[in-house]
């Protein structure tokens, strides 16, 4: 009888605003696709990308439109599909068509398996908690545009402070479990917070535009970021 041993894999989400930020130019793209390369070898990676500031840009104009609350969410999901689609034609070892479900993502027999969003009601932060549930990710790593989760909102208070680590219930307690609305820019969305709740998915925060950092992250090493605790 032949027992076969399946890789453990990784899935980390990456924010729009990090592949397409204004000092995210093409050696910093190529630099994160070596860094995944890498890690294909000893892990099974799923990216899942975001949408961003022009998901954001869609999502401003959509509502002035008074287009409904779905709709402006659909128009975000086609934004992290196109997004994703740069990213995975870059690698070259991960698939060329973006799956539209974490179903179809896990199914995907390629070293790097690279989607964006799925339906609305919630962020690509979600689509990674599941994929992470499905696949029993070894850990789930939000790769977003700040240095972790901060006490407070770093962008109003300057004094707010970075968080180490906390656990998943004081994120719940504060942020809730809601989706609040299409385009909301929150570290990670509270319908991820109740997957990575009720799965025990250990939850790393970093800033994915340093990738040392999340390098270092992958490696079990001390990192400039946030753990939550499960
Ligand atoms: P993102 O996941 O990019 O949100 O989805 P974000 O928090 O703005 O991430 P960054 O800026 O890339 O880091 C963009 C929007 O697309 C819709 C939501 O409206 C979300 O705010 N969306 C995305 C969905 O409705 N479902 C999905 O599965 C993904």
């Amino acid at each position: 009888m032949y027992i076969v041993l399946s890789m453990e894999s990784i899935v980390i989400s990456i924010g729009g605003s990090v592949i397409l930020a204004e000092e995210a130019d093409v050696s910093f793209l190529k630099k994160l696709v070596n860094l995944l390369k890498k890690f294909s070898k000893q892990y099974k990676i799923y990216v899942i990308v975001g949408g961003g500031k022009i998901a954001r840009t869609y999502i401003k104009r959509g509502r002035e439109l008074n287009l409904d609350e779905d709709t402006l969410d659909e128009l975000g999901i086609e934004v992290t599909r196109v997004n994703a689609k740069l990213l995975t034609s870059t690698i070259g070892i991960s698939n060329g068509d973006i799956p539209l479900t974490t179903d179809e993502a896990e199914r995907i027999d390629k070293p790097i398996v690279i989607m964006g969003g799925t339906v609305p009601g919630h962020s690509t932060d979600l689509v990674g908690a599941e994929l992470a549930e499905k696949t029993r990710a070894n850990k789930f790593i939000i790769a977003t545009n700040v240095e972790g989760i901060y006490d407070k909102d770093p962008n109003k208070y300057p004094d707010a402070k970075q968080l180490k680590e906390l656990t998943i219930k004081e994120l719940i307690k504060k942020y809730g479990t809601e989706w609040s609305a299409a385009g909301s820019n929150v570290v990670i969305d509270g319908p991820a917070l109740e997957i990575i709740d009720k799965a025990k998915i250990p939850t790393f925060v970093v800033n994915g535009k340093r990738l040392d950092q999340l390098e270092k992250v992958i490696n079990n090493q001390l990192f400039d970021g946030t753990r939550i605790i499960v």
